[in-house]
């Protein structure tokens, strides 16, 4: 072939590759740089979007383009449409749900994890994103104070993270054998969550053939933790009646108010009754880190699994969760399929992580929290949740001196319930103008809240734990919500 010819080929092959490198290369600079703005600035935004439902569907074109387009143009679009219709987490004013943060090293771990590509589905998939994960975990187990000898997986969320563990639990009930023979015509199976439990917990019951049957709520005390008697004499009901109990899922920290059940007194009733214990820590798991916070895992070293999201409460960006067990051998069984395909010289000496969970393929996720873990230090992550919780004390304090509110729950970590009084109104009317309250500030586009329901009743709820909330935006939202409630009085 002749050199003319030789190009001509080379030139084809590049069209069929990937973009230009130079282009790439000048792309992705500024790239990082609208991301370095866009976190020092999220304030600028809106925290929630005001688009309206189906707004930027309709700014998309509905085909795909057929030919080429420019990176510059793809990225233009990303900032005209996909940014107005963003609801910003990494805002300051984010106060709903459980607010989280997108640090700096975590992105630039996204970017490297999506540059790397690796499938840490097997060892030999990639050696070091299984290596690290085993590492990290292991780090982030004594952050947490949590015994030796647990072994950690990371899951996308803590609602795979529950099903895994509770299909563990499955799996140890003796005489079932659910992995060869399924559950058709098999025992009744009951699990018990309270109340308050995430509604995560009772999915992977209706995923695992537990059926809504199958699940049953304890009640709680007054302060929305589950009554490790009434748990008890439940068991014992069930067990008369011929259901086959076999997991109970213990929350530290709830959806709702962060309430922590009484871990010992449940794993006492689990040992006794020999049930799988499961601890949802989904939130709350990391504030362990700081040693005055550390009661809150009392009793977890008991547990036979436990779930935590880094995700939440640890800086770093979705999705990350980790599920520890001091029973891997029973995940594996209930997870371990090896076809021919999936067979590696290195299986009996190196672990595959697609045996502990659903999915073949998996993220290098450890990545993130590796090089967030290393860029804050154990120091610096602590010293962050202290203030996210000295900034809900400094919230709740404000609430309490005001008459015209109320809290509505004890507020142990950086989460306070509370809600607006409209004295003279009834139940209804007041539930009424606590929503309009909320949907108000959240309208101002400086900050937003979100709600829960407590003994039938609407409470609005801030939850901190953005890395750039400061004190300044916990009393402006606090400001916003007075001046809005004034409105309906
Ligand atoms: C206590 C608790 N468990 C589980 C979950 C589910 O988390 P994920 O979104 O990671 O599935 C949540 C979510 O807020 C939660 O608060």
């Amino acid at each position: 072939m002749g050199r003319l010819e030789d190009t001509g080929k080379r030139d084809e092959l590049k069209r069929l590759g990937d973009v230009d490198p130079g282009v790439f290369q000048a792309e992705g600079h500024r790239v990082v740089d609208w991301i370095a703005r866009y976190l020092d600035g999220a304030e600028r935004y809106p925290v929630l979007s005001r688009v309206r439902p189906g707004e930027i569907r309709q700014a998309l074109p509905a085909t795909p383009p057929s030919r080429s387009e420019p990176l510059e143009t793809i990225l233009a679009d990303v900032e005209r449409v996909v940014v107005p219709g963003l609801t910003h987490w990494n805002h300051p004013g984010f106060f709903a749900y459980f607010a989280n943060s997108s640090p700096g090293p975590a992105v630039l771990a996204e970017a490297l994890a999506a540059a790397f590509n690796a499938n840490a589905m097997l060892w030999k998939t990639a050696p070091a994103a299984t290596e690290l994960e085993l590492v990290v975990l292991d780090w982030l187990r004594q952050m947490l104070g949590l015994p030796e000898g647990l072994f950690g997986v990371i899951q996308d969320t803590a609602s795979t993270s529950t099903l895994v563990a509770l299909a563990a639990a499955r799996e140890a009930v003796r005489g079932l054998d659910v992995r060869r023979r399924g559950l058709v015509g098999q025992a009744r199976l009951r699990m018990y969550a309270s109340e308050q439990a995430h509604s995560s917990v009772e999915k992977a019951g209706i995923v695992l053939g537990i059926g809504q049957d199958g699940y049953r709520s304890v009640p709680v005390d007054a302060e929305y933790r589950m009554d490790p008697l009434a748990l008890a004499r439940i068991v014992a009901e069930d067990r008369a009646a011929g259901w086959t109990p076999f997991a109970v899922t213990a929350t530290v920290g709830t959806t709702s108010t962060t309430s922590v059940d009484p871990v010992p007194a449940i794993a006492e009733i689990c040992e006794q009754e020999r049930l799988w214990l499961h601890v949802d820590t989904a939130y709350a798991g990391s504030a362990a880190v700081v040693p005055e916070l550390r009661w809150i895992l009392a009793g977890c070293e008991r547990a036979d699994s436990l779930v935590v999201n880094p995700h939440k409460w640890m800086f770093v960006p979705v999705d990350l969760s980790v599920l520890y067990t001091r029973r891997p051998e029973v995940v594996r069984e209930a997870f371990s399929l090896l076809p021919e395909y999936l067979r590696t010289p290195e299986e009996s000496v190196a672990p595959n992580l697609m045996d502990y969970g659903v999915s073949l393929g998996r993220r290098f996720r450890a990545l993130k929290l590796w090089m967030v873990i290393r860029a804050f230090g154990t120091e610096g992550i602590a010293a962050r949740l202290r203030e996210h919780v000295r900034l809900a004390r400094v919230f709740r304090s404000l609430v309490e001196a005001d008459p015209h509110f109320e809290v509505s729950a004890p507020s142990p970590l950086s989460v306070v319930c509370f809600r607006a009084r409209f004295p003279g109104t009834g139940a209804e009317e007041e539930d009424r103008r606590n929503a309009e309250t909320m949907e108000d500030v959240n309208a101002s586009g400086d900050a937003y809240l979100s709600h829960t329901r407590l003994g039938g009743r609407m409470v609005l709820r801030l939850a901190v734990g953005n890395l750039r909330t400061e004190e300044r935006h916990v009393r402006h939202a606090w400001d916003l919500l007075q001046r809005a409630a004034a409105k309906r009085r």
